[in-house]
C-alpha cells in the first residue's frame, strides 16, 4: 500500500511558514481568486496567499453587499480554487450568518468548507463578539484567519465604507480584539480600511502576521481584491487601491474586435475552418 507524507499533502505555503516570513521580515502577498482559471494564474505568479473572499457577492454575484452570499455559494467559488492551485495557502471566508452568535454553528460552516472544498483555513469577521466562535473552530484543529477594521459583513451596523478605527474608544477596541484572536490561536488576521499608524501599531505588537488593506505600509503582508488591482471592476477606486493593469478596457477592445471581425465577415477565415 503507497502511504502519503504529511508534507506532501500540503501546500508549499503553510500558516507555519506565515509565521515564519513575518519573523524574518518577508512581506506576505494576499489576493483573491474565486475561480479555477484565476486561482491558477495566480497561484502561478508566485502569491503566497489566495482569499476565496466573501467579495464575490460583488465581484462575480453582483451584489451590492457582500451579505447575501450563501456557504453554499462560497463552497462552489473554493472548490474551484483548489482544484488549480498546487503552492499557495488557500483561506475561504466564512459567510454571514453562518458563525456569528452561535459557535456550533460556526464549527459546522467551518467543518463544511474544510471537508467539502480541502482548503486551508478559513477566515471570519469580528473580535469580541466571535471569540467563542473562533475558539471552537479552532478547537476543532481549523485554522482560522481573523479579520478587523472595516468589516464589510457589517456595512448596515457601520453605514459606510469609510476608514475605521479613527477614534481613541474604536482603536483601542480594535487592539483588545487583535489580541484577543491572537490568544485565541488564530494564524493570521486582516487589518482592513484603518489609519496607517494604527496597523503598525496592531503589527509591531502580534506575533502572528497582519494582511493589510488600506492598512498602510507597516503591515506584515497586503492585500487585494485580484479583480479590482486588474482593472476588471472598474467603478470601485478606494485611495488604497493600485491597479495593475487595464483588463477591463482590453477585455472591452477585443470583444468589439470580435463582434467587428464576425459582422464582416472576416472571422472565421480559411485556416480557421476544417
Ligand atoms: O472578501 C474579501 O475579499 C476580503 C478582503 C477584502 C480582505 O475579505
Amino acid at each position: 500500500m503507497q502511504t502519503m507524507s504529511v508534507e506532501s499533502t500540503l501546500r508549499a505555503v503553510t500558516t507555519l511558514r506565515l509565521t515564519e516570513m513575518k519573523q524574518r521580515g518577508e512581506k506576505i502577498a494576499m489576493l483573491t481568486s474565486y475561480d479555477y482559471s484565476m486561482a491558477k494564474i495566480v497561484d502561478q505568479a508566485g502569491i503566497d496567499v489566495i482569499l476565496v473572499g466573501d467579495s464575490a457577492a460583488n465581484v462575480m454575484a453582483g451584489f451590492e453587499t457582500t451579505l447575501p452570499i450563501t456557504l453554499d455559494m462560497m463552497i462552489y467559488h473554493a472548490k474551484s480554487v483548489v482544484r488549480a492551485v498546487e503552492r499557495a495557502l488557500v483561506v475561504v471566508d466564512l459567510p454571514f450568518g453562518t458563525y456569528q452568535g452561535n459557535s456550533k454553528l460556526a464549527l459546522d460552516s467551518a467543518v463544511r468548507i474544510m471537508k467539502e472544498t480541502e482548503a486551508d483555513a478559513v477566515k471570519l469577521e469580528g473580535g469580541e463578539e466571535v471569540i467563542e466562535s473562533v475558539q471552537r473552530i479552532l478547537s476543532a484543529g481549523i485554522p482560522v484567519m481573523g479579520h478587523l477594521g472595516l468589516m464589510p459583513q457589517s456595512i448596515h451596523k457601520f453605514g459606510t465604507y469609510n476608514v475605521r478605527a479613527k477614534s481613541e474608544a474604536e482603536a483601542d477596541k480594535l487592539i483588545r480584539d487583535a489580541h484577543l484572536l491572537e490568544d485565541a490561536g488564530c494564524f493570521a488576521l486582516v487589518l482592513e480600511k484603518i489609519p496607517a499608524q494604527l496597523g503598525q501599531r496592531v503589527s509591531e505588537e502580534l506575533h502572528i502576521p497582519t494582511i493589510g488593506i488600506g492598512a498602510g505600509g507597516a503591515t506584515d503582508g497586503q492585500v487585494l481584491v485580484a479583480h479590482d488591482m486588474l482593472g476588471i471592476t472598474q467603478a470601485f477606486s478606494p485611495r488604497f487601491l493600485r491597479r495593475y493593469a487595464d483588463l477591463g478596457t482590453v477585455i472591452s477592445e477585443a470583444v468589439g474586435h470580435y463582434v467587428d471581425d464576425v459582422k464582416s465577415r472576416d472571422f472565421p477565415n480559411e485556416k480557421e475552418q476544417y
